[in-house]
């Protein structure tokens, strides 16, 4: 395989995070992405994750850490896109594995994540990685007017 370097989003990969956002299902722009990656640069409990190729970015995942007072601890993949010409090829578990590095340096032992279930290829690649299916949940969303209250 060509140079894969795994590391750190930076701000000038806003062009290529939202292709490939774009990619994964949530259409959105460079302009957009240049706004709200910053918070995971300057966060010691988020961070967006990229492989690069011979110089391009082609894949990333962002990771946050969970902490809600009934449960122990954890960190969450939010995202995970492999550009799709680039797929099949390791770049995958060389994100993975630099997310789970960054779990355990965090001190947490518990990985998480979720994922629609009509991506059944990406199911096959998470329990190849050890992942276990635990539930299956629905998803609410309620579009709320701009004062709070709803339409
Ligand atoms: C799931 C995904 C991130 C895996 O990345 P990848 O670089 O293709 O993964 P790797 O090359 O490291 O591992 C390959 C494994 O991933 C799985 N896989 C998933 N989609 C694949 C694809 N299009 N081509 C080849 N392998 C794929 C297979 O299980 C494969 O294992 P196998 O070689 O034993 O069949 C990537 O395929 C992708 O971006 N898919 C579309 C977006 C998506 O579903 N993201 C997950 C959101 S929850």
């Amino acid at each position: 395989m060509e140079a894969l370097v795994i590391r750190s989003a930076r701000l000038e990969d806003s062009p290529a995070l939202a292709m490939l956002s774009t990619q994964l299902g949530y259409p959105t722009t460079a302009e957009v992405v240049q706004t709200r990656l910053p918070r995971y640069l300057e966060a010691k409990e988020r961070r967006v994750i990229v492989a690069e190729l011979d110089g391009q970015v082609v894949g990333w995942t962002s990771i946050e850490i969970v902490d809600h007072f009934y449960l122990e601890k954890f960190a969450e993949i939010s995202g995970f896109v492999v550009e799709a010409t680039h797929r099949g090829r390791g770049i995958g578990h060389a994100l993975m594995a630099e997310a789970e590095r960054w779990t355990s340096a965090q001190g947490l032992s518990i990985l998480r994540l979720k994922t629609n279930v009509v991506r059944t290829d990406a199911h096959r690649f998470y329990e190849n990685l050890g992942f276990l299916r635990t539930k299956t949940q629905y998803t609410y969303v309620k579009q709320l007017a701009q004062d709070g209250k709803a339409q």
